[in-house]
């Protein structure tokens, strides 16, 4: 059986594409998830995309992530990033590595960006770099 990495993405990414693209890009969640399907087939896993607007879903997926015994997790929590402690006790409570990912730096935005309770409790943050931070993360979970 292939080795298994979650894409969990959070509030607002089902409108990627359509959604402020002069910040996020024109890519979708589906070209996004494309993407990532080709390279895993190149390196032999497989990926379990999935986009939620409510953030206990998040969290199940994250325990869920530990159940199955995938190799990492890849984590856009949208907003919630900056606000949930949920999410950040969820991503201690595994020992599954989770990266974030953000398509912007949220560094360079607004002062309510600056602040991760996802970055505070992940392996690693990939971002800035559009629809191509999570085919950086990608590679880099795929050699965790
Ligand atoms: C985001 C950055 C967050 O600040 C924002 O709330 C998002 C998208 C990103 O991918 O750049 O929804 O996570």
């Amino acid at each position: 059986m292939p080795e298994t990495i979650f894409v969990l993405n959070g509030p607002n990414l089902n409108l990627l594409g359509t959604r402020e693209p002069e910040i996020y890009g024109s890519d979708t969640l589906d070209d996004i998830a494309g993407m990532l399907e080709d390279r895993a087939r190149e390196l032999g896993l497989e990926i379990d995309l999935r986009q939620s607007n409510h953030e206990g879903h998040l969290v199940d997926w994250l325990h869920e992530a530990q159940a199955e015994g995938a190799r990492a997790v890849l984590l856009n929590a949208g907003a919630f990033t900056h606000t949930s402690v949920a999410l950040h006790d969820a991503i201690k409570a595994i020992r599954t590595p989770v990266i974030e990912v953000h398509l912007s730096n949220p560094h360079t935005r607004e002062a309510f960006r600056h602040k991760s309770y996802v970055g505070m409790a992940a392996k690693a943050t990939i971002a800035g770099f559009g629809a191509q931070s999570y085919l950086l993360a990608f590679e880099g979970a795929s050699r965790l």
